[in-house]
């Protein structure tokens, strides 16, 4: 029997583009997710989150299952234009009233609120003045901010800035593979570091509200292992470990940015002002770790931008073509306390998407899922018994979901959602997950 620490946070997450559909009620304005999403070519059979598993109109329903499974937390994210249509400006109280109705209605349920303030549904009217890749963002998102600490500051005491930085300037804005859809090889580098900036900002603005919560940011890390031993090899998962999940860190909790990054991008390296890297700096209450893969690398001329390769290992991988390997877990925990220090630390996602079927008595034995999650939870326990301060878990996700550009093809979830009748179904690993929560263990 492994038991976790008392009080310890057991959760889902999910994100607001991804759960909610009716992107446009109520006086919303677009998101580049929402564009994106109804280009065509750009998701897989062109699915959108229009409808997604309604829980714009279902939440009361899906609170109900959470507390059903026992949650003691539950991370959802806050749609940027929802609350302002135009990007700055005019505020929609009815996008502010529909996030008010769902804090309220968890901490009935006692579940503990974790707000993201952005995953990535950025609001169009924004991207229409250069997005991200405008520096003016840090004022619009602090403005942003400050909204939400305004309205729901007496009612959530745990605050994520934001949800992966590294895939907002990857995805968003190099690969094109994401909203925005961008290939700016020079845009995204300076999304980065506008994305730290807007943090710091966030962070300070919070202190500022004289709110009494936590706040912290969420990124993923994903550990670098190297192909082989050789100089070229080692020196190419140092490069992609900076590019990853150091420029992010690195920052945050040392004010400085890896030596690596400027030396490689040379001009393209976006201008840091004095006094930036000390906003960006600003002390966290936590950090949120998101985990799902390790990556092995080796150094190969012009594969990404800096020269890194994957090389695909044998083991098991999921849906997502991503390896299964728990121990990379155990590994990050240990690693984020070591580099940066003893935070109290997150993880704010951590899950695995395989397909699902129904049984002939209409249950979804996803045995796989729940092996996934049995063996990262073995390896979080692991970080735990090293001292490492983990506070909580949040399996993603709650409920399957739009996921990104494959549209509905990648079910995450602990509950599976027909999309024609929008029935929810406990999936046999949501069931386990309840026990685990019940017993504080396994
Ligand atoms: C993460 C995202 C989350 C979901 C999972 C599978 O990168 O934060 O929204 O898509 O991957």
């Amino acid at each position: 029997m492994l038991t976790f620490p008392k009080d310890f946070m057991w959760g889902c997450a999910t994100a607001s583009y991804q759960i909610e559909g009716s992107p446009m009620a109520d006086g919303a304005g677009d998101s580049i997710w929402h564009r994106f999403s109804h280009t065509p070519g750009t998701t897989h059979n062109g699915e959108t989150g229009d409808i997604a598993h309604d829980h714009y109109n279902r939440y009361l329903e899906d609170i109900a299952l959470m507390k059903d499974l026992g949650l003691r937390a539950y991370r959802m994210s806050i749609s940027w234009p929802r609350i302002y249509p135009d990007g700055t400006g005019r505020i929609n109280q009815p996008g502010l009233d529909f996030y008010e109705n769902i804090i309220d209605a968890l901490l009935e349920a006692e579940i503990v609120p974790f707000v993201t303030i952005y995953h990535w549904d950025l609001p169009g009217a924004l991207q229409d003045r250069g997005g991200w890749a405008n520096r003016e963002i840090v004022d619009w998102f602090g403005q942003y901010a400050q909204t939400l600490y305004a309205r729901f500051g007496d009612r959530v005491t745990n605050w994520i800035t934001l949800n992966e930085p590294s895939v907002v300037s990857k995805r968003g804005h190099l690969d094109g593979t994401q909203a925005p859809g961008l290939n700016d090889y020079w845009a995204a580098l300076r999304v980065s570091h506008n994305l730290m900036m807007a943090h710091g900002r966030a962070v300070q603005l919070y202190r500022a509200s004289g709110g009494d919560g936590k706040i912290g940011i969420t990124v993923n890390v994903t550990p670098q292992h190297t192909a082989s031993d050789s100089t070229e090899d080692v020196a190419a998962a140092e490069r992609n470990d900076a590019f990853l999940n150091r420029a992010y860190l690195d920052p945050i909790f040392k004010g400085s940015y890896p030596d690596v990054l400027p030396a490689w991008f040379g001009e393209a390296w976006p201008n840091v002002r004095e006094g930036d890297l000390d906003d960006v700096h600003s002390p966290i209450d936590f950090l949120g770790v998101n985990y799902y893969t390790r990556q092995v690398t080796a150094n190969k001329r012009g594969a990404g931008v800096v020269d890194a390769q994957q090389v695909k290992q044998t083991g098991d991988h999921t849906l997502m073509g991503w390896e299964v390997y728990p121990d990379g877990l155990h590994e990050t925990l240990d690693w984020v306390r070591d580099t940066y220090g003893d935070i109290p630390l997150y993880v704010t996602e951590s899950g695995s998407s395989f397909k699902d079927s129904f049984d002939d008595s209409g249950a979804i034995n996803d045995n796989r899922r729940l092996e996934y999650l049995q063996s990262h939870f073995s390896a979080a326990h692991r970080a735990i018994q090293d001292g490492v301060d983990l506070r909580g878990y949040f399996v993603w996700t709650f409920i399957d979901n739009f996921e990104w550009a494959f549209g509905y093809s990648r079910p995450f979830g602990l509950v599976h959602c027909d999309f024609d009748t929008q029935k929810r179904t406990i999936k046999r690993s949501g069931h386990w997950y309840r026990d685990v929560i019940a017993n504080n263990g396994f």
